[in-house]
């Protein structure tokens, strides 16, 4: 098994790529090491990765399609996990193309690829936000999501598409990984618990969107690589006799399948700021503040497929991978 990681240098990337290194898998890593959030952090992740010799690392774009090819030639890859996007609900808003390059060139280059230099299996993450719009919860795989509320949800949702064309075409198996609110050491910088962190440690005043009213499916970052990890091995096969009309749409007559990733638990916005609170021991000063444009108001993923399929649920509880967050990040910042 030789597995790619694309975002290698990512949140998601890096632990997963530890993971399997763990387990003394050979992975090759690739990620651009853009600038949308601190490079810095992406390269202190990306200096652990390079302690186990069983990792390569490649600085290449997805929009390179020539580099991507020759990885894919040269290292005899067996399994994809796509993970490099451009990520982020509201940058979407500002920079649409940022998406557009890496999330549909990027993925198609992508596709491109397993289809030159055939693969056992094709794993992409997807996300909570194609559920866009849609009010009936837990969100499940089955109901339809062709109602999008932002551009890097639409990209999300064509690159399931894109995969199920391939799946269809060229018999490649793939999974498309919906994965909700991940949080966690090394997490993404842009995102509200990391944010909040920082600007309470600080003394800021944070930023409490529709007034705190929101809910989150929030999910561990340890339960996520889990659960990727577990279906690197289930790989999807077609059903001959499908039909739209009793069949799960999550699967197909193609090798092709989606499944939710999340902790099926959805918490409040102030029970979330509550347990950074008391991680951090300290109260936040609360602006509050209307619906930003592109959000949704609540997630909540239905997980019985992937309860099913491989026996595993997310299930740490949001104090508890709080603590461990707020406890890396002080030792990470020298705070
Ligand atoms: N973190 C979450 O809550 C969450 C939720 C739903 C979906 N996702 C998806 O999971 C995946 C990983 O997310 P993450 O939180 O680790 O984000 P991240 O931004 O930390 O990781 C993505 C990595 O991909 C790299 N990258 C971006 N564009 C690239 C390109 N064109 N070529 C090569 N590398 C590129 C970035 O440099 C980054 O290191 C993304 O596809 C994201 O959309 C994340």
């Amino acid at each position: 098994m030789k597995i790619l990681i694309t975002g290698a240098a990512g949140f998601i990337g890096f632990h997963l790529s530890q993971l399997l290194l763990d387990k003394s898998y050979q992975v090759v890593g690739i990620d651009n090491l853009n600038n949308y959030y601190d490079p810095r952090l992406k390269e202190s992740r990306l200096e652990i990765l390079g302690r186990y010799s069983n990792f390569n690392f490649r600085k290449v774009d997805l929009k390179d399609k020539k580099s991507l090819d020759e990885i894919f030639s040269k290292y005899n890859i067996t399994h994809v996990i796509n993970l490099a996007a451009q990520a982020g609900v509201r940058y979407s808003i500002e920079n649409p193309y940022a998406y557009v390059d890496s999330n549909l060139v990027g993925f198609m280059n992508i596709l491109e690829a397993c289809r030159n230099y055939p693969v056992k299996h094709l794993l992409y993450a997807s996300s909570s936000s194609v559920y866009g719009g849609n009010k009936v919860a837990p969100f499940s795989t089955n109901h339809n999501v062709d109602h999008p509320v932002s551009l890097y949800a639409a990209t999300k949702k064509s690159n399931e598409l894109m995969a199920h064309t391939y799946s269809h075409l060229y018999n490649i198996p793939t999974t498309g990984l919906r994965f909700f609110t991940v949080y966690g050491p090394y997490g993404r910088p842009d995102m509200a618990y990391f944010l909040f962190t920082k600007d309470i440690l600080c003394g800021k005043p944070i930023k409490v969107f529709n007034h705190g009213k929101m809910e989150r499916d929030f999910t561990y970052i340890d339960d996520i690589v889990e659960g990727v990890f577990k279906l690197i091995d289930k790989i999807p096969v077609s059903n001959k006799q499908w039909d739209e009309s009793k069949d799960d749409l999550s699967t197909s007559f193609a090798p092709y399948k989606v499944y939710n990733i999340g902790n099926n638990n959805p918490v409040s916005l102030m029970r979330f700021i509550k347990a950074l609170e008391s991680a951090i021991g300290k109260e936040a000063e609360k602006v509050y503040m209307d619906m930003q444009l592109g959000d949704v108001i609540r997630t909540y993923a239905d997980v019985s497929d992937l309860e099913r399929d491989i026996g595993f649920k997310p299930s740490t509880s949001i104090e508890e991978g709080i603590e461990k967050f707020v406890f890396w990040y002080k030792r990470y910042y020298q705070i």
